[in-house]
């Protein structure tokens, strides 16, 4: 979604802004701009389309130490240079870029800029006239900001420049991710801090409806009333190389082929030295406590929760229910007596599941989030956080993330139930470690998922996935993938219900693909494969060994059962990426979509 990135220092802003925005492109964008100032003015330039458009339109001469840039995803008006950021007010004075959604805009452009020509149909443009309106009134630039500021409802992160201050950067947030990075002589700001990371490591969090006066040298932090706020800054521990696709052609290859080094990471960073679980007292207790579990969360989030559930209540014995963050938020259902809410989200920062989130906490309720960005909105108001250790996920399509929510919530799990005195035969540590060994064996069979794909998925308007039990639940993940990145037209159904509607879709060629990694369902999915097959469908099955028949199209290595997601998903993966592959689709960067969504 948006991205923010500002500089006020020695260097040239305009590499450092343009360097950044491409770092914040995997976020998803439809259009980018940046503003930087010097002696002579406010020079603006914006572009509908991508990061090297700009590039090729920012004057190559243009020198000045400080300015902001942004890579926006419409909400208010469609992708186009007019409502791309920044935006200046009407006399140009000031620019501004924003992340997020002012609700009350109607209001504050019918109350406070009545009869005015606004330039763009954007939410944002009304935050940067009202602060020229008020600023109109007051006289002081700091008062008209915080005053603006308190007339918001919504969400924002917001950089903003005074044409007649080139020592300073305004920056405010409220439910949008900002942060300020701290360097020698210089500072910046950024909605992510993947986007500063060759500047600095240093960063310092703003909290909701706090004001940073960002200067070369310092950076003061002030509640919207005046008065000062105290923060230790700390180090973001991203590896600048990891945020590079190094001799991959794109991110989504390199992170699937990481999954196996993911997994053994997660088993080091939760092994205690006596190779029992390391996790929180707190969290232990946490789950301990809970009569039944919310989990919360959306799209491939929402996938690997589904696992979870299983896990939590076959090894637990806790009944666990699974929600989209996006429904639970405005439909609440009868909540148990001792709630435990687990929010689990990649980037830490979708807007929906931190929606019910503040509902939740409001309630009284606790809750734990399970991210891969410590740090993030979630894992700050949530009580506990557990780590996926995953490293950056750039791609927009979720493929490693998922694998470390299943292998995490796996360990949870297994934690929970020794808590309780339940004794298991199952040691998640030493299992994971058998899947990271299968993982490999797949990943380093790309070519076979290749050719599936091509037979399948070239020409196709549609296709099906089937699955029962855990297997559904890799189906629904294997359709999100193939139509979040190659555009088909995609649905992952339990085999059982096939005959209850669906089938009537299947005609002569439908690719239908079909995973059996459960013994007690294999021979049910496979009288489900033949009664497509006998309609027409081009169909396929991938099995685990053990479960294996003939004609088969891939026999996945043998995992714990309870594990085989880990497993049976990463065919699904590489199927995915094939097919966007050679239906020529942007696979980094699927049309449409963003990779962290900061809004409702
Ligand atoms: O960062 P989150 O895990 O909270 O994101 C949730 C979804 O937006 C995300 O999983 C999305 O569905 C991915 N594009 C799937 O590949």
């Amino acid at each position: 979604m948006c991205g923010i990135v500002g500089y006020i220092g020695e260097e040239n802003s305009k590499d450092i802004l343009l360097n950044g925005l491409e770092k914040l492109e995997y976020r998803g964008y439809d259009s980018a701009g940046i503003a930087v100032l010097n002696d002579a003015g406010m020079n603006v330039f914006k572009v509908k389309g991508r990061i090297a458009a700009l590039r090729d339109q920012v004057d190559d001469e243009v020198q000045a130490t400080m300015g902001i840039g942004h890579t926006r995803w419409a909400t208010h008006g469609e992708p186009s240079v007019d409502n791309a950021h920044p935006h200046q007010s009407l006399s140009e004075r000031f620019t501004l870029v924003h992340n997020g959604v002012i609700e009350n805009y109607y209001e504050i452009r019918d109350e406070y800029l009545k009869n005015m020509d606004l330039k763009s149909e954007t939410d944002t443009e009304i935050v940067v006239q009202l602060i020229e309106q008020l600023y109109e009134e007051v006289h002081d630039v700091q008062q008209a900001f915080r005053q603006a500021l308190s007339l918001l409802k919504g969400s924002y992160a917001i950089a903003l420049v005074d044409n007649e201050n080139s020592d300073m950067i305004y920056v405010a947030k409220n439910k949008s991710p900002l942060l300020v990075g701290l360097g020698d002589g210089f500072n910046v700001v950024a909605s992510d801090a993947m986007a500063t990371l060759k500047e600095t490591d240093r960063y310092v969090e703003i909290e909701d409806k706090e004001i940073v006066l960002v200067k070369r040298d310092q950076v003061q932090i002030q509640k919207l009333d005046g008065t000062t706020v105290e923060r230790e800054s700390y180090v973001a521990e991203i590896d600048a190389a990891d945020t590079e696709k190094g001799t991959y052609p794109h991110f989504m290859l390199k992170e699937i082929d990481e999954q196996p080094l993911v997994i053994r990471k997660i088993i080091q960073e939760y092994q205690d030295s006596d190779d029992t679980i390391k996790l929180d007292e707190d969290i232990r207790k946490a789950m301990k406590k809970a009569d039944r579990i919310y989990i919360i969360a959306a799209g491939t989030s929402y996938h690997a929760g589904l696992v979870g559930k299983q896990f939590i209540e076959k090894l637990a014995n806790i009944p666990v229910e699974v929600h989209i963050a996006s429904e639970f938020s405005y439909n609440m259902p009868l909540l148990s007596e001792k709630p435990l809410f687990i929010y689990i989200s990649q980037s830490g920062e979708t807007a929906d599941s931190r929606s019910v989130l503040v509902q939740t906490k409001q309630l009284g309720h606790p809750a734990l989030t399970v991210t891969n960005v410590p740090g993030s909105t979630l894992s700050r108001e949530a009580d506990y956080t557990l780590h996926l250790h995953a490293g950056p996920e750039i791609a927009v399509a979720s493929t490693k993330a998922y694998t470390a929510q299943i292998a995490v919530l796996a360990i949870l799990a297994v934690d929970t139930a020794r808590a309780k005195g339940v004794e298991l035969a199952f040691d998640p540590l030493q299992e994971l470690g058998i899947v990271a060994s299968a993982m490999e064996s797949l990943t380093d069979q790309k070519e076979s998922f290749e050719v599936i794909a091509k037979d399948m998925f070239e020409t196709t308007r549609n296709a099906f996935f089937i699955g029962r039990g855990m297997d559904y639940f890799v189906v629904q993940e294997a359709a999100l993938k193939l139509k979040e990145i190659s555009y088909i037209q995609a649905e992952g159904f339990a085999g059982g219900e096939l005959k209850h509607g669906t089938i009537a879709l299947i005609e002569d060629g439908t690719p239908v693909i079909a995973i059996s990694t459960q013994d007690n369902v294999n021979l049910s999915i496979r009288g489900n494969v033949q009664e497509v097959a006998a309609r027409g469908a081009n169909a396929c099955v991938v099995s685990m060994k053990g479960l294996e028949k003939d004609d088969d199209s891939f026999v996945l290595p043998q995992v714990h059962e309870l594990l085989t997601p880990l497993v049976s998903v990463i065919p699904m993966q590489l199927l995915a990426y094939y097919a966007a592959l050679h239906r020529d689709c942007d696979v980094d960067k699927p049309r449409n979509l963003a990779k962290s969504v900061t809004v409702e």
